[in-house]
């Protein structure tokens, strides 16, 4: 709504009378139309969030927190701060629905953004440097993911201007932490009291950019399993071949473990599958050897000898066979060898809290996979085929509690840069996506579900 038809109503007013409603009409638009949703404006409002450094190890969540409420505000939006963890502000935003009884949307993004090798940047990483020429915008967080946050805001700035009212509630969550795990921030967030009363029927959250027109979705993750195996065997004399030593039983470990890791790799080479569809396996350290004071023994074979893998598992994939591999193939006990810290360092379950695999439906199945599809397309935007992300996001945790949960960025013919130097998004990209954002709110807002049970009950 702007001022420009409440003036025309008063033509017929004398001229002073005019000018002073002109002069609120003017005001009006400023306020509501113009000033705030101009593309400059637009613009100026995601440098501002970019130029907050919220890289860890000391990201200024605070001024960040400021800065998304100041936001909310000038959209009357209802917002509240959470500490789950001193130090780390979860800001939580309502939109809240003519009808509070439904499901409600949650639109999920976090604040934090890695590290930053200033030096090997062009332009310095948080001064969000607008190059004229070709439009991009430079700064950690670009893409990963202060982009998606602000465009969940200007979208929601766009339907109130255009007198849209939401059905559903919609929240806004910008939580802390997710590039560390996430465990002070989403994990906890999801596992709250205020959680379940948000009484969430669908969480959207990040993707990754497109290098081609096609905008991605991701309806899984892959799962890290961290494995540490150690191999123990007779030391002895450098200069002597015998059976079992240490390092023998870890390089058979070792060969065994690349044998799977090439046949996987293949299939992604062959494009058969993508990433995020076979198991990665790579192995991450290697200790062993006796220390010396310049370096290690050379003339002995030392009598223990330990690996790591960072192995990502698609929950898509057979897990028990998986974990039957590694104890037969990667660390079988027949050749002395132990898994250290337990059987894994750190291992995510490919199952939900219900034991189903920890996915959303990517089909018509799923109601909110079809209408992001709609509204997406509706927007005149391409789609490629649904994907499993490769490595982890705060997605997982609302996925674990069995809610249908979404990967999205709208970045297409944008290079992933996420975490990389030099990380950009284009101006008109992300200008792009907020429309598409606009056509996704209000699919998901007004989205009634069809009684397909009662009405098929009435009939008999
Ligand atoms: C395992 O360790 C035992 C005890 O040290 C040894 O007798 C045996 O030969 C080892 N087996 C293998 C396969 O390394
Ligand atoms: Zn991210």
């Amino acid at each position: 709504m702007n001022g420009s038809s409440a003036a025309h109503h008063h033509r017929r007013l004398q001229l002073p009378y005019l000018s002073v409603i002109l002069a609120v009409a003017v005001l009006v638009a400023t306020v509501n139309g113009g000033e705030f949703t101009d593309s400059s404006a637009i613009i100026s409002r995601f440098q501002q969030y970019l130029r907050i450094n919220t890289a860890h190890p000391e990201p200024n969540y605070y001024k960040a927190a400021d800065f998304i409420v100041s936001v909310a505000n000038s959209l009357s939006l209802e917002s509240q701060i959470l500490e789950f963890v001193k130090g780390k502000p979860l800001v939580l935003l309502k939109w809240p629905g003519r009808d509070s009884s439904l499901p409600s949307i949650l639109l999920n993004s976090h604040t934090d953004v890695v590290p930053a090798e200033h030096e090997k940047w062009a332009h310095a990483p948080f001064d969000a440097h607008l190059d004229t020429s070709s439009g991009h915008i430079y700064a950690r967080g670009s893409q990963d993911m202060k982009c998606v946050g602000l465009q969940y805001l200007e979208a929601i700035r766009k339907l109130q201007n255009s007198g849209f009212r939401p059905l559903r509630t919609v929240y806004l969550s910008f939580v802390p932490d997710e590039e560390i795990g996430g465990f002070d921030g989403a994990k906890k967030f999801a596992d709250s009291e205020v959680f379940k009363k948000m009484n969430v029927g669908v969480v959207l959250d990040e993707g990754l950019a497109s290098p081609t027109e096609n905008y991605r979705l991701f309806y899984a993750e892959r799962c890290p399993w961290w494995l540490v195996i150690k191999a123990t065997g007779a030391p002895g004399h450098g200069a002597k071949l015998y059976d079992n030593t240490a390092m023998e039983n870890l390089l058979k470990s070792i060969e065994s473990v690349r044998r799977f890791r090439a046949a996987q790799f293949d299939l992604v080479k062959a494009g058969l599958k993508a990433e995020g569809e076979v198991i990665s396996v790579n192995m991450v350290f290697l200790k062993a050897g006796t220390p010396s004071p310049s370096g290690f023994v050379m003339n002995l074979q030392p009598s223990e000898a330990q690996a790591g893998f960072d192995i990502r598992v698609p929950p898509t994939m057979d897990a028990v066979s998986l974990e039957r591999r590694i104890a037969e193939e990667w660390a079988p006990a027949s050749r002395n060898m132990t898994f250290e810290l337990g059987q894994f360092k750190h291992k995510v379950s490919v199952f939900d809290k219900f034991g189903k695999p920890i996915l959303t439906s990517a089909d018509s199945s799923n109601p909110w996979w079809a209408l992001l599809e709609e509204a997406i397309r509706n927007a005149n935007g391409k789609l490629g085929k649904p994907e499993i992300f490769p490595a982890s996001t705060d997605a997982r945790y609302f996925r674990e509690l069995g809610l249908p949960a979404i990967g999205f960025s709208p970045m297409s013919n944008t290079p992933i840069l996420l975490h990389d130097h030099n990380e950009f998004l284009n101006k008109d990209e992300y200008l792009k996506g907020i429309d598409i954002y606009e056509s996704i709110i209000k699919g998901y807002a007004s989205y009634v579900e069809h009684l397909k049970d009662e009405a098929s009950r009435d009939e008999l």
